[in-house]
């Protein structure tokens, strides 16, 4: 599969900062993508950086999205709007939206859920605090995130509503201890928490568990981000400081040719 570069660009860009950005990427990116790219902008700015963005092989999401489809939820964004801006990815339960916003395993789940079923792909996070690594249970809290968030879509259930495909399912593993720090995993580290996420996706799924891509994301640059994505189980990386810099990005884009 080819490889996945997330930008998470968080609460950095502004609608009018997204839509120039957007027009200058298209001006400079390479006729062939060595990667997909998707750009993953604030919900206000999606409209204009869709409008950037259409017609070119550049998608576009959200970073975060409802889990209910509509009400009085105050503040809310329905999934049906973010797939009628297009946007082809949700990020969900990233680890900022977990310590500032209280977002569970289980409320990741449930956006996980909405954001498949309303036709938007989602990424979710997951991922340590530096004591939990320290303590040796890396692996084990990464996977409980997993078990718990993906417990509503059972093998039955891929198969009878998803006709057997996991290919819409993106996983990012972002140790806490690395975003944002300019400490990155290792690539070993990044490895060792694919193949184990891999492993637990074969259990559960099958032969199925093989099209599910599989991210690292924390402090991915463009003088780290080859070391990590040519790894076994690293199909990507979900990148948030380093994807601010459009000739950032276009370096990014160079290291995974
Ligand atoms: P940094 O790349 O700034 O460490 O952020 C990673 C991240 O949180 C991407 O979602």
């Amino acid at each position: 599969m080819k490889p996945l570069l997330a930008l998470n660009w968080k609460l950095q860009k502004s609608p009018a900062e997204s839509y120039a950005w957007g027009r200058a990427l298209l001006e400079q990116i390479p006729e062939e993508l060595p990667a997909e790219l998707a750009v993953m902008a604030a919900a206000v700015s999606l409209d204009r950086l869709g409008n950037a963005l259409r017609g070119s092989e550049v998608h576009w999401g959200a970073q975060d999205v409802s889990q209910h489809a509509k009400g009085a939820y105050t503040g809310e964004i329905a999934v049906q709007w973010l797939n009628e801006l297009d946007c082809a990815y949700v990020v969900i339960g990233h680890s900022e939206r977990r310590e500032y916003h209280g977002e569970t395993d289980t409320i990741a789940g449930a956006k996980t859920a909405v954001a498949i079923r309303g036709g938007v792909k989602p990424i979710l996070c997951v991922g340590e605090k530096l004591e939990v690594r320290e303590a040796g249970h890396a692996e084990s809290h990464t996977l409980g995130q997993l078990e718990t968030a993906l417990s509503w879509l059972t093998p039955e259930l891929v198969q009878s509503e998803f006709a057997g495909s996991l290919e819409w399912l993106t996983i990012a593993y972002e140790p806490i201890w690395a975003i944002g720090t300019g400490k990155t995993a290792t690539p070993d580290d990044a490895e060792n928490m694919g193949n184990t996420m891999r492993a637990w996706f074969v259990g559960k799924y099958g032969t199925m568990a093989e099209q599910v891509r599989l991210l690292y994301g924390g402090s991915v640059k463009p003088d780290n981000i080859k070391a990590l994505c040519s790894r076994n189980n690293v199909n990507g990386a979900l990148v948030g400081g380093a994807s601010l810099e459009l000739e950032s990005v276009l370096k990014m884009l160079e290291a995974l040719v």
